[in-house]
């Protein structure tokens, strides 16, 4: 049986993960807004990752004999003024889940489950790559794109992400 404690923090991250699904699928609908397919394609594979992520958490409850409890989904931000500013919130959002699953594992940590803590170190890992790749779209958006030229180029570089279902754990 799972710890308390951990189960609740598990539960909080099963939710912050639901949450990035949602807040990417609201970039997709900018995205397909303003008609860049590229990008749209970018955040639908994101959103997919994150569906992904949720489900990983939430099998793995189920594994340890934990109770998975939904909660509430936070509404996302709609709106944005250009892709770059899109890609510094993608960014941001990042960093705050690379926060929260350091939280959760200092919790996994403290109540001296290990089996729990090399689950966890997984997504750890992905955080590193992910803020890593979006840190990449955005230095180039910065440094390079100034014009829509430039735009519609990394357009097209970002429509050929594929989904790859993640192994998780
Ligand atoms: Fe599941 Fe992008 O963190």
């Amino acid at each position: 049986m799972i710890n308390e404690k951990l189960e609740k923090a598990i539960n909080e991250q099963i939710n912050a993960e639901f949450y990035s699904e949602y807040f990417y699928l609201s970039m997709y609908a900018y995205f397909e807004r303003i008609n860049l397919q590229g990008f749209k394609n970018w955040m639908n594979v994101q959103l997919q990752e994150e569906h992904a992520h949720a489900m990983g958490l939430f099998n793995y409850l189920h594994e340890r004999g934990g109770k998975v409890s939904l909660k509430q989904i936070e509404q996302p931000k709609t709106d944005w003024s250009s892709p770059k500013e899109v890609f510094e919130d993608v960014l941001k959002h990042e960093q705050l889940v690379t926060s929260k699953i350091n939280a959760l594992l200092d919790v996994a940590e403290e109540v001296n489950d290990r089996a729990a803590v090399s689950f966890l170190d997984w997504y750890l890992k992905e955080q590193v790559e992910e803020e890593s790749n979006v840190g990449n779209v955005l230095k180039t958006l910065n440094l390079i794109c100034d014009d829509k030229q430039c735009l519609f180029m990394i357009d097209k570089e970002l429509a050929t992400r594929t989904f790859n279902p993640p192994v998780i754990g």
